[in-house]
């Protein structure tokens, strides 16, 4: 599979993150839900800062999936919001740190104006060479996968893996090496199916806010260990 590589696997060049629990993290506060995605978002963005000095090269976040779109207006208009501001202000900061953002997804099931400032987010940062953030946002991977079939028969002419692989939102990095999912559930949800073949998986009991940069260190320890056969003995 795209992005092999054997044995013994060390820093993971890709992490992808189920960003899970903000909703039970504000339920025990007392809060509104509204109030734990902000508190996700707020520790969103130092994860990611410490994440590319790691040494990771690509970071997928799992922000938003098309399921989540049929969540009650209210939430749904307080997720937007938070777009809005991330793309607003995080924008200049991850050029400025040679950061390319992708978003991975159906942007034109968006509100307009986040599509454009997505668009904007894109273009702005797309010379960055230290590290690509993808954000799957309106993003399910079945839906992705029926995309890129037709986009590989319409430019290929035909399906392969290697086609399928290139087609794909994140077609232009390596799959992922390690998949982390906060907040205690134990599955996928539609996220990175075809590319997660061969991924490390690792599950943490605690809710998105509350995962820590040493958490994730904890993760890159465990991940360390592994070795990893992609199928071979
Ligand atoms: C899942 O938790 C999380 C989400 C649906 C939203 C994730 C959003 C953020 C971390 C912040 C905003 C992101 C960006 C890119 C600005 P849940 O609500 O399903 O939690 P629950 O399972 O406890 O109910």
């Amino acid at each position: 599979m795209k992005g092999e590589q054997n044995g013994e696997a060390r820093i993971p060049r890709h992490v992808a993150i189920i960003m899970d629990g903000n909703g039970r993290w504000a339920k025990r506060r007392f809060l509104p839900r509204g109030a734990g995605h902000r508190a996700g978002m707020n520790r969103m963005i130092p994860l990611v800062e410490h994440i590319f000095t790691r040494g990771v090269k690509f970071v997928t976040l799992y922000a938003l999936s098309t399921e989540n779109l049929s969540r009650p207006k209210e939430e749904l208009e307080g997720l937007f919001a938070l777009l809005r501001e991330y793309f607003f202000d995080c924008t200049e900061k991850l050029k400025r740190k040679g950061i390319r953002l992708k978003i991975i997804g159906e942007r034109n099931l968006l509100p307009e104006d986040i599509a454009l400032l997505i668009e904007r987010g894109e273009t702005e940062t797309a010379s960055g060479e230290s590290g690509t953030l993808f954000i799957a946002v309106a993003y399910g991977s079945r839906q992705e996968i029926v995309r890129a079939a037709n986009k590989a028969l319409a430019s290929a002419g035909e399906i392969t893996a290697e086609t399928l692989s290139e087609a794909m939102d994140t077609g232009d990095a390596p799959d992922p090496d390690l998949l982390i999912r906060t907040g205690k559930e134990t599955r996928l949800s539609n996220f990175l199916l075809w590319q997660s073949a061969y991924t490390e998986l690792y599950f943490s009991d605690k809710m998105f806010p509350a995962f820590e940069n040493k958490d994730f260190d904890r993760a890159l320890a465990d991940y360390a260990k592994r070795n990893r056969r992609f199928g071979k003995v």
